[in-house]
């Protein structure tokens, strides 16, 4: 009998327990209010930082607005925890050069990000035109603040789900030709297109993946009927660009790095005629890549995409302490109660297979 027959005959045990590092979520919309106070939590349990997005109403466009929004982050943290939020600075067409720069030194906010005017979820303030905030982006290069991107052009006369592709090749890549010094990050990546651009250009380029697009496609949005709870921007694509995500996930590679998009609404904003894009995956992102990362055979690469490669990026310490998850079918609640609403959550009522078990902090709280 072969090697190859014997091992084929032996049953290799399922990894039951895994304790990693503790990750971070280099892209969440924590919202403002009896919102925030609501799904903090479920960022905390999981995350010891998280990058928080600035598309609030009004946006946080000063570092005294960003001041004040880590204020009530840090006053809505569940007690006895560390998590530590990192703020970002929205850019317009008017944004303040010297406070973007005194705001970076200060370490009130890691980076800026870019909405493409009216790309998406309160991005009407967003920039009109690049060549107007070309004197932020050179001062941005040159103090090394990296850039994080909502990678889609909003010309209607572009398919949605080419907005993708089209802004690589029209916006992306030449900004980083005018741009040869800035660090950027192409947040929520959903093609392999992007996938590409990224590998080409790292390490100055890197990309977040969220959960969901690791396991949605553009066909999940029409499953038995339409599903708002599954439209987000960018718009889940085709199998082939979830596959590629999928593997650039796995990789292990530096320049892919976790970052959930988590992004609640209101049902009534998700269930409406014209429904809200955003996916509230905070409360089962770990249990989703954990998944994945199983399904494609690479358990021993979550530690790095979750843990690693994102503070590396920004030169950022790695985190002390550690998270246990296990294997389970816990059931998470299906929707989170808001006042006299609720937020619908991305996996809620369906068995995951694995759950968050333990997480030791540094001081054991
Ligand atoms: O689906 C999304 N929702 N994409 C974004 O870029 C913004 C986010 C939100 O803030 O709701
Ligand atoms: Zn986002």
């Amino acid at each position: 009998m072969s090697p190859e027959s014997i091992f084929g005959q032996l049953e290799i045990p399922a990894i039951r327990s895994l304790t990693m590092r503790r990750p971070d979520d280099w892209h969440v919309h924590l919202r403002d209010g009896d919102m925030m106070k609501a799904i903090l939590p479920f960022t905390t349990a999981q995350f010891a930082r998280a990058i928080v997005m600035p598309n609030l109403m009004p946006p946080i466009v000063t570092t005294a607005a960003a001041e004040a929004y880590r204020e009530r982050i840090l006053m809505a943290r569940p007690a006895g925890l560390d998590f530590q939020p990192l703020m970002t600075c929205y850019l317009t067409d008017a944004t303040l050069l010297d406070d973007v720069e005194d705001g970076f030194r200060r370490e009130i906010w890691v980076a800026c990000k870019l909405y493409p005017a009216g790309a998406t979820t309160n991005a009407a303030h967003g920039v009109t035109d690049l060549a107007r905030i070309a004197p932020v982006l050179e001062r941005m290069e040159r103090i090394g603040m990296p850039l994080l991107v909502h990678g889609e052009v909003t010309d209607p006369d572009i398919d949605i789900f080419d907005r993708e592709s089209v802004f690589i090749d029209k916006v992306l890549i030449p900004l980083m030709r005018r741009h040869p010094g800035l660090k950027i990050v192409l947040e929520h990546v959903t093609t392999e297109e992007g996938i590409a651009a990224v590998r080409e250009n790292a390490p100055r380029l890197a990309a977040t993946i969220t959960p969901h697009h690791l396991l949605l496609n553009r066909t999940s949005l029409f499953q038995g009927g339409l599903r708002p709870h599954y439209y987000c921007l960018p718009v889940a694509k085709r199998e082939r660009h979830r596959q590629a995500l999928r593997k650039a996930a796995t990789s292990g590679d530096a320049c892919f790095f976790l970052g959930t998009d988590s992004a609640p609404h209101l049902r009534e904003a998700k269930q409406a005629e014209c429904c809200s894009a955003g996916i509230f995956c905070g409360a089962t992102a770990l249990q989703t890549y954990a998944q994945v990362f199983e399904e494609e055979d690479a358990l021993d690469q979550l530690e790095a995409f979750a843990t690693v490669n994102g503070p590396q990026f920004y030169g950022l310490p790695l985190n002390a302490g550690t998270i246990t998850l296990e294997r389970s079918d816990d059931v998470v609640d299906c929707a989170i109660e808001i006042g006299g609403s609720d937020v619908v959550t991305f996996r809620g009522g369906e068995r995951l297979a694995w759950s968050i078990k333990e997480v030791a902090r540094p001081d054991n709280t």
